[in-house]
């Protein structure tokens, strides 16, 4: 079951240069910084009250993030569901005729199980289970 609204992961060129904007226009704190080999990102992540901010910095030229950027610009990249079971989710989507870009949870940032949706079943937005 979805349990809330999870993250908001926004793609951008440079976190150096994107984490004091945060801090000062809006007067959050970046809570940690981690990079996510397996996507071949660094991550950013910011709370606000228990819904988090992940800024998405590509790590490689050819980095999913890296792509996007290229094609779409910096923005708002995925959005993230909490569910208590990542793979009943992928069922329930898989069921109602939403194709999945992952069969099965992979590591994500934060020591999570992740799993998404490709977004071109999803209207274009590209969403993500995470437990
Ligand atoms: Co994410």
């Amino acid at each position: 079951m979805i349990q809330k609204i999870d993250h908001i992961g926004i793609a951008v060129s440079s976190l150096d240069e994107m984490i004091p904007v945060y801090e000062k226009a809006y007067g959050l704190t970046c809570e940690k910084i981690e990079e996510v080999p397996s996507q071949k990102v660094r991550t950013a992540f910011f709370d606000v009250k228990g819904v988090h901010l992940e800024l998405l910095e590509p790590t490689s030229d050819d980095s999913p993030i890296a792509i996007f950027i290229a094609k779409k610009g910096e923005g708002i990249h995925h959005i993230a569901f909490a569910t208590d079971d990542v793979l009943g989710q992928l069922a329930q989507a898989s069921d109602a005729d939403i194709k999945l870009i992952h069969k099965e949870p992979i590591d994500g940032a934060n020591g999570k199980k992740v799993a998404f949706l490709h977004p071109k079943s999803t209207h274009g937005v590209l969403t993500e289970f995470c437990s």
